[in-house]
């Protein structure tokens, strides 16, 4: 355990982490420079992207329970990373989608906005992800203050639901790719859920034992 905890507190890990995390849009290049995006290239890099946003909010979902579960610590460290990833991502998808499938014909692309309810729910989500990139930063956490940041940065959740089910609606026959990550997100929000109430409970414990002491513990 001390052997994953310093390998996670070193700074070369996140060093190596950082350009592991654009591998899958290499992948993507490489794939597009060679004409092997299959028969559908559109159809191919808007899936691929669209998946590798949902992988991402999944990993920066799961630090917090890894965390508490593995005792570890230093994971938080990779959480930022991980988040902006998800958004890097979503830009990437977007834009595709935008430029590649809609070629910029705005009309029909605020029509699609509008009225088709898969693209509706995705580009909720997509919004949603918006602030929580500008506020990612120390200097925002000191601006807004630790509780109203954590508050504001729950709005993943939010964001990481909108995508199964932008996931779920689109798919045409075959849902259990979108029920797995349906499964990890639902998983993942329990156990937010449940820390929650057990820091309220000790919380209310240690009030009625001494009044003084109370204030929860619980963090993101
Ligand atoms: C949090 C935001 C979003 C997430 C998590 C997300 C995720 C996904 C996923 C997982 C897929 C399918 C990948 C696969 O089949 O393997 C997908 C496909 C797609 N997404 Fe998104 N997406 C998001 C936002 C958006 C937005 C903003 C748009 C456009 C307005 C969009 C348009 C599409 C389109 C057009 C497809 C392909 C549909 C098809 O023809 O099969 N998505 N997305």
């Amino acid at each position: 355990m001390r052997i994953i905890q310093s390998i996670l507190a070193s700074k070369w890990t996140k060093v190596v982490v950082f350009p592991l995390c654009l591998v899958p849009l290499g992948i993507l290049v490489w794939r597009g420079l060679h004409n092997d995006l299959t028969l559908d290239p559109v159809n191919f890099v808007e899936h691929t992207t669209g998946d590798w946003v949902l992988r991402f909010l999944v990993m920066t979902l799961a630090i917090t329970p890894l965390r508490k579960i593995l005792r570890l610590p230093q994971l938080i460290r990779y959480r930022r990373m991980l988040g902006l990833y998800a958004f890097f991502y979503v830009c990437l998808h977007f834009t595709a989608w935008l430029w590649l499938d809609r070629y910029f014909a705005w009309g029909q692309i605020l029509e699609d906005i509008s009225k088709r309810p898969y693209i509706t729910v995705g580009f909720t989500g997509f919004v949603l992800l918006i602030p929580l990139a500008i506020t990612s930063t120390a200097g925002w956490i000191r601006r807004l203050g630790g509780k109203r940041w954590q508050l504001l940065h729950r709005l993943v959740y939010v964001s990481a639901v909108l995508g199964v089910v932008h996931y779920y609606w689109l798919v045409k026959s075959d849902v259990r790719k979108p029920l797995e990550y349906a499964f990890l997100v639902g998983a993942l929000l329990l156990f937010r859920i449940g820390s929650w109430i057990i820091g309220r409970r000790r919380a209310a414990a240690a009030t009625k034992t001494s009044p003084k002491a109370g204030v929860s513990a619980e963090t993101i």
